[in-house]
C-alpha cells in the first residue's frame, strides 16, 4: 500500500505559470497513489489568463484530477484548521510575492489564508519555490521560512544561472518524497541542488 493511501493533503497553487505543468503532473501521482486532494488557489492562479494557458482549462483539469472543487477564496479557505481538513498542506508553486506574504504574517489570499488556518495545529507545510528574485528580494523572506517550525521545503536550484542569475526552482520531482518526510516532521536533504 502507497504510504500516501488516505492522506488528506490541501495542494495550493500560486502565481508561477510557467510551473503549473511540472506540479500538476506531481498532483496526478499523489491522487493516485491514494491522497485525498483538496486543490485551493489564489486568487492570481484562479483568475489569469496567461500564455501558459486559460485560468478556466487549467482550473477544470486541476479539479477533474482531485475530484474536488478548487477553494477559491478567504472564507473556503478559513475551515481548514478548525475542520483539521489537511494531515499536510502543500504550495506548489510557491511564489516569490506568497513567500514574502507569509513571512510577514499577511494573510491576504485563499494560499496564505490556508496556510495560517492550517498552521495553527501546528501541522506541516510544504512549499515548492519558484521565484526570479529567490537569491535576491526575496532571499531574506525565504531565510525567513527556513526557520519557521512546520514549514519544509522541496529541494531548488538554480534554474538558468546565465539568464537569470537570482532565480531559484523547486525540483518537483522531489515533491513526494519531501512530502512523506515533512509529515514525519523531516526536511528532506539536500535542500540545495
Ligand atoms: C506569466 C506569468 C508568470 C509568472 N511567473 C512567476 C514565477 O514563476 N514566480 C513568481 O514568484 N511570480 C511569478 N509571476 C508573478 C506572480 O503571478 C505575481 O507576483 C502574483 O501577484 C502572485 O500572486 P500569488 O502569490 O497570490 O499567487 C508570474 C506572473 C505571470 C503573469
Amino acid at each position: 500500500m502507497s504510504e500516501f493511501e488516505g492522506m488528506k493533503i490541501g495542494y495550493a497553487f500560486c502565481g508561477s505559470f510557467c510551473t503549473f505543468e511540472k506540479s500538476i503532473v506531481e498532483l496526478e501521482k499523489l491522487v493516485k497513489d491514494g491522497a485525498i486532494v483538496t486543490p485551493i488557489m489564489s486568487f492570481t492562479a484562479f483568475d489569469t489568463n496567461t500564455r501558459f494557458g486559460k485560468a478556466s482549462d487549467i482550473n477544470k483539469r486541476i479539479e477533474d484530477i482531485c475530484k474536488n472543487k478548487i477553494i477559491s477564496t478567504i472564507e473556503g479557505a478559513e475551515p481548514i484548521g478548525p475542520q483539521k481538513m489537511f494531515d499536510i498542506l502543500i504550495v506548489a508553486p510557491c511564489t516569490g510575492n506568497t513567500v514574502a506574504k507569509l513571512a510577514a504574517g499577511i494573510i491576504d489570499t485563499p494560499v496564505t489564508m490556508a496556510v495560517k488556518s492550517h498552521i495553527r495545529n501546528a501541522k506541516p507545510v510544504v512549499l515548492a519555490i519558484a521565484t526570479n528574485d529567490a537569491l535576491a528580494g526575496s532571499a531574506k523572506n525565504i531565510g525567513m521560512l527556513l526557520n519557521y517550525r512546520n514549514f519544509y521545503f522541496v529541494p531548488y536550484g538554480q534554474d538558468n544561472f546565465n539568464a537569470k542569475p537570482n532565480s531559484l526552482v523547486a525540483d518537483f520531482s522531489l515533491l513526494g518524497d519531501t512530502v512523506l518526510l515533512a509529515a514525519k516532521g523531516k526536511q528532506i536533504q539536500p535542500l540545495l541542488l
